[in-house]
C-alpha cells in the first residue's frame, strides 16, 4: 500500500458535479473513493476517468450476495484500476472466500454491523448483542484473511488483530450538526490505530479544499 492515509468520499450526483471538485486534489495526497450514488449513476466509467487523472479508487458497494455472485462481481472490479473494495462480512465465510480467490491487486474490505445498527438492532437480527456480533465478525475476517475492515472510530479498540486494515469513516476536526453521530478526529483515530480515515462532506463542502485536505492528512 502506498502512504496515503486519507480517503476523500466522492458522494456527488454524477461525473460533472464531482469533475470540479476533484480539480483541488492532488492524487499524491489522498485515494478517493466512490460509493453505491456516483457507481450506479455513471458506471464503471467513473473509474475509468479517475484512474486517467491518476488516483487510487476505493470502490465502497459493500457487496452480500451468494459466494458465485460476489466471486464473478469482484473479477469484474479487479480488472480496473481499484486499490480497496468493500464486502459485508455477514454474506459468511463462503461467500468472503470467494471474494479472497478473485481479488487479484485490489484489497478486501470487510464491512461489519453498519454505524446505523445498534444493541436493539442486533438482538432483534442475530439474538445476540452488538459487541458479541462485532466481535463474531471480527474473528471471521481474521479466520478468512481478509485484507481489512471498516468500522467506526469507537469500534477500533476492539480489533486486535494487527494483520487487518483499519478504515474508519465519520472524522470531524470541527464540531459540526451533520448526521454523523459518533466522531472522532483525525489525529484521534489515527493514535487509536487507524490505517486509513475516510472524510466526505468536511472537504467535499468546505470553502478552501486544499486547506481542508491538509486539515485531515
Ligand atoms: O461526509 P462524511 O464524512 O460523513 O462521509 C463519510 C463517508 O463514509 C460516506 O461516504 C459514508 O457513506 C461512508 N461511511 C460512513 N459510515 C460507515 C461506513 C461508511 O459514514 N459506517
Amino acid at each position: 500500500m502506498s502512504n496515503k492515509r486519507l480517503i476523500i468520499a466522492l458522494d456527488f450526483k454524477n461525473i460533472d458535479e464531482m469533475s470540479h471538485f476533484i480539480s483541488s486534489l492532488d492524487p499524491q495526497k489522498c485515494i478517493v473513493k466512490v460509493g453505491l450514488q456516483l457507481f450506479i449513476s455513471e458506471g464503471p466509467k467513473v473509474l475509468d476517468f479517475l484512474s486517467q487523472r491518476g488516483f487510487e479508487i476505493f470502490l465502497d458497494l459493500k457487496l452480500h450476495d451468494i459466494p458465485n455472485t460476489v466471486r464473478k462481481s469482484v473479477e469484474e472490479i479487479s480488472q480496473y484500476n481499484v486499490k480497496l473494495t468493500t464486502i459485508h462480512l455477514q454474506g459468511g465465510r463462503d461467500m468472503i472466500q470467494a471474494a479472497n480467490q478473485v481479488k487479484g491487486d485490489t484489497k478486501i474490505l470487510g464491512v461489519s454491523l453498519l454505524t446505523s445498527l445498534d444493541d436493539g438492532d442486533t438482538r432483534e437480527l442475530y439474538n445476540n448483542d452488538f459487541e458479541k456480533q462485532f466481535n463474531n465478525l471480527i474473528n471471521l475476517a481474521t479466520e478468512t484473511k481478509v485484507d481489512g475492515i471498516v468500522c467506526s472510530s469507537q469500534e477500533l479498540e476492539l480489533i486486535t488483530d494487527p494483520s487487518l486494515i483499519k478504515v474508519v469513516p465519520g472524522i470531524r476536526n470541527q464540531e459540526s450538526s451533520d448526521d454523523q453521530k459518533r466522531v472522532m478526529t483525525s489525529s484521534e483515530a489515527y493514535s487509536n490505530g487507524a490505517d486509513y480515515i475516510v472524510v466526505g462532506r468536511p472537504i467535499t463542502q468546505a470553502k478552501f479544499i486544499e486547506e481542508a485536505v491538509k486539515d485531515y492528512s
